[in-house]
């Protein structure tokens, strides 16, 4: 048994209202019981936090060194394209992890074209909507079988 960390950045919350046709219609709820739930059934733990203060999601990042997490699965919202604070939050963690975008920012303006997290992230997710968060999931749980 592992113990996953999502983390979801700003206007995350908003999930089902928010621009449906960029980010769909399913809340930031629906989406953390499913994931709980799937990596329930791969025999982990999975704990999850949104925040929209850069902060508290560095705060919760240090936290989890003492709780024995082993994968954080992260969507930073537009921190993604802002915060070398974050970034360094998860360096200092040294936790392995993966970047999840619901939209595709790669497709979008300019400005989200940067991401301060995908040169050192272990993948990333982005464009499949809501199941980016199902396949982080699952591309974590397998990567922890693997360990020794
Ligand atoms: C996002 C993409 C970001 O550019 C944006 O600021 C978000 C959501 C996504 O999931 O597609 O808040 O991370």
């Amino acid at each position: 048994m592992a113990r996953l960390l999502l983390l979801n950045g700003p206007n995350l919350n908003l999930l089902g209202s928010r621009e449906p046709t960029l980010y769909g219609t399913e809340t930031l709820e629906a989406i953390e019981q499913r994931v709980t739930a799937l990596a329930r059934e791969s025999g982990h733990e999975l704990l999850a936090f949104q925040s929209n203060a850069e902060h508290e999601l560095i705060e919760r990042l240090h936290r989890a060194r003492s709780e024995s997490v082993a994968f954080v699965i992260i969507n930073p919202g537009a921190f993604t394209h802002t915060s070398i604070a974050l970034r360094d939050a998860l360096l200092a963690t040294g936790l392995p992890f993966i970047e999840v975008h619901l939209s595709n920012p790669q497709a979008r303006e300019e400005f989200r074209r940067h991401s301060y997290f995908s040169d050192i992230a272990v993948g990333v997710v982005s464009g499949l909507g809501a199941f980016g968060y199902e396949a982080a999931v699952r591309a974590a749980a397998l990567r922890l079988s693997r360990k020794p």
